[in-house]
């Protein structure tokens, strides 16, 4: 057994993708909704996200427009919305409209959230990296939505109630189990 030298560097390497859905609005007011696996967070304090959108997407010129974005991460109960929205154009359609989802209004920001998402951020825009052929967007959340059903009683994550989605190139896949805690290996 031994590692081998990979021919060509690529993205595909890096895995996994964790699968959001990155909410915006155009002029007129309709929604639309974009699937992205190049996300991340950036920072905590302040509490930022980034996500790579490629330069002819249409969702980058609304996000230019408004400087806001919503990140709503989807259930893998949502997939086939979520991969529909990774297929198809807001420039021909309304998103919202063609897989039966709900713009929720944001609080801070212009562009909508996802109602059916279970959890939603609102992010103000704050850094652009031209990279290529992908900008990579870095947004601060400014408000989180969160369903009730998912959280604590002291109200934080309960992770064992999210059913999030991964891609690894061309495949989805779901989380498996938790493995241990943080920082289990110095106790
Ligand atoms: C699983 C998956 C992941 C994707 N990840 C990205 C991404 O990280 N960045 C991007 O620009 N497009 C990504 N796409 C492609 C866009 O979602 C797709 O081109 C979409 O139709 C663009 O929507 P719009 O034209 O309404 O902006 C992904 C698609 C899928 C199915």
């Amino acid at each position: 057994m031994g590692k081998v030298r990979i021919e060509r560097p690529s993205v595909q390497w890096f895995y996994p993708w964790p699968l959001v859905l990155v909410s915006c609005v155009d002029d007129q007011g309709k929604p639309n909704i974009i699937t992205i696996g190049a996300s991340s967070i950036c920072s905590s304090n302040p509490p930022t996200v980034g996500v790579a959108i490629g330069v002819r997407q249409y969702s980058l010129g609304l996000i230019q427009n408004t400087q806001d974005f919503g990140v709503n991460i989807p259930g893998a109960d949502q997939l086939p919305e979520a991969d529909l929205c990774g297929c198809i154009s807001g420039r021909d359609c309304n998103k919202f409209d063609v897989v039966g989802w709900t713009p929720q209004p944001s609080v801070e920001i212009k562009s909508p959230l996802i109602a059916e998402s279970p959890i939603s951020l609102e992010c103000r825009l704050v850094h652009t990296a031209h990279l290529g052929n992908h900008d990579w967007l870095i947004g601060e959340i400014v408000a989180v939505h969160a369903q009730d059903d998912i959280l604590t009683d002291a109200g934080a994550l309960d992770h064992a109630k999210t059913n999030p989605v991964f891609s690894f190139w061309g495949e989805y896949w779901s989380i498996g189990e938790q493995l241990a805690q943080w920082h289990f290996a110095k106790r």
